[in-house]
């Protein structure tokens, strides 16, 4: 497998991912994805969206907004548990999350545990460590007319006006689960999807873009009656695999599922199962699928006075659906989808790197370039078969830089499948060079069977 820095290099020199606000010098955890990045990215959520969505007839989506009343966050337990250990070094007074320094502790480690593994502060290099807080994850903010001299003036506004950026799509979707039954009445089981931002305020961003401070999700609520919640979980756990392995072309032997713990399981779950991707700088979880129970829809229920019951079309039964979530996170996704596709070969004694990645991914699906860019016919005649591809498919890109070994290097890099290629004998017969990106094989075909 490809070093996580030779990915990291690739998606700067081709414009897939920068550093957030590079130019100021960066903002940790946050990253910003390029022309090329943008175009991976976005298809990856069409599949996850048209896979999960478009397909089925009983998931809806929702686009909820990403602040929302801080009541939502008293419910679902966010403003009591949504926290990770802070330990702060008493010599440099650098900080840090207590469980990614030690070896074998948890996040509900406490300060004697910590103490007890001797961890020396990897900024310093001492052992003279303060007491474990638990460190809130959500960013808070204040909505409406609040100066900043208000928290100190009036703490009692300053406190009223507080609201959070969310740290997890899911709880817009729970929040809409009465409109969506009262709009559309769905038979259950039924799933509600929502794609969008989230943000945690973690100690310790790091490895790329796998834990950042801004990130994107992909969740579903799946509402079933509570006595079928297994058999339902287990068909979600399926689709999952499939998706994975059919449209975003990872290797399931990449894929430890993991069950977890119940005293490692969010406060909410019932039955999780982490699917842990191998990637390059080691196992981290690419996905979450967990059994929620009513929690959320009961504390739903009793925060806002509205019953969540669902009554069934069927059997005139009524009942608090039981949810199964599926919660993955674009960027995980989009590095495990890098990494699997990064690939260096041998080509006539050098080394090329290739973006193996599915075609329907792949940022371009061709590229058309005129042998020498300095003869007109040449370009006249390349722009004409652009032209032609451009009206059938969107992604086609145009290349005439350097001479053609280097523009080959430079689409194999970024994953372009075919690159079409206009030369003197086109002139002649009429044919194109169609030039494969795996296996670098060539063919002839007529510019009217393309
Ligand atoms: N609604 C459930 C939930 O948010 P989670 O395990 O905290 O569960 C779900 O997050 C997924 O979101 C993770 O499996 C991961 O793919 C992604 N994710 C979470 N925190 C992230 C971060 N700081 N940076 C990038 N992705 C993150």
């Amino acid at each position: 497998m490809a070093k996580l820095e030779d990915i990291v290099s690739l998606c700067k020199r081709r414009g897939f991912i920068f550093q957030g606000s590079d130019i100021y010098g960066g903002m940790a955890g946050t990253w910003d994805f390029g022309p090329l990045g943008v175009m991976l990215k976005k298809k990856i959520m069409d599949e996850w969206w048209n896979y999960f969505v478009d397909s089925r007839n009983n998931i809806y989506g929702v686009d909820a907004a990403i602040l929302m009343n801080p009541r939502t966050w008293q419910a679902s337990g966010h403003l009591e548990t949504f926290a990770d250990p802070l330990v702060e070094c008493k010599e440099c007074k650098s900080r840090f999350r207590a469980d990614k320094i030690a070896e074998g502790i948890t996040e509900s480690v406490t300060t004697e545990e910590f103490l007890a593994t001797h961890t020396k502060c990897p900024v310093c290099g001492k052992e003279n460590w303060g007491e474990i807080r638990k460190f809130n994850m959500m960013f808070s903010t204040h909505v409406g007319a609040v100066l900043p001299e208000d928290s100190e003036t009036n703490p009692e506004l300053a406190a009223k006006n507080t609201a959070y950026l969310r740290p997890e799509t899911a709880q817009g979707i729970f929040t809409n689960y009465k409109n969506v039954v009262d709009t559309i009445y769905p038979d259950i089981p039924f799933g509600i999807a929502q794609v969008g931002k989230a943000f945690r305020n973690e100690i310790s961003p790091r490895d790329f873009i796998l834990r950042d401070r801004e990130c994107s999700q992909m969740e579903i609520e799946y509402f079933v009656r509570p006595d079928a919640w297994e058999n339902e979980f287990e068909k979600v756990y399926k689709a999952f695999d499939n998706f994975l392995e059919s449209r975003m072309g990872l290797d399931l032997g990449n894929i430890n599922h993991l069950e977890v713990a119940p005293e490692d399981r969010a406060h909410y779950s019932k039955r999780t199962v982490d699917f842990m991707f191998n990637y390059p700088n080691g196992e981290e979880e690419l996905m979450g699928l967990a059994y929620r129970t009513d929690f959320d829809l009961q504390n739903i229920q009793r925060e806002s006075g509205k019953s969540m019951e669902y009554r069934d079309k069927n059997t005139g039964e009524t009942f608090v659906p039981h949810v199964i979530e599926p919660s993955i996170g674009v960027e995980r996704l989009f590095l495990a989808v890098l990494s699997t596709a990064y690939t260096e070969d041998e080509i006539d004694g050098n080394t090329r790197i290739v973006l193996r990645l599915p075609e329907h991914l792949a940022p371009y699906r061709f590229c058309v370039s005129p042998l020498l860019k300095n003869r007109p016919e040449l370009v006249e005649k390349a722009k004409e078969v652009y032209n032609k591809l451009r009206e059938k498919y969107t992604y086609v890109t145009w290349d005439d830089s350097g001479n053609i070994g280097k523009r080959y290097r430079k689409q194999d890099e970024i994953g372009t499948p075919k690159c079409i290629v206009i030369d003197f004998d086109t002139l002649e017969d009429n044919a194109v060079t169609i030039r494969d990106r795996d296996t670098t094989e060539q063919t002839r075909v007529n510019i009217e069977k393309l």
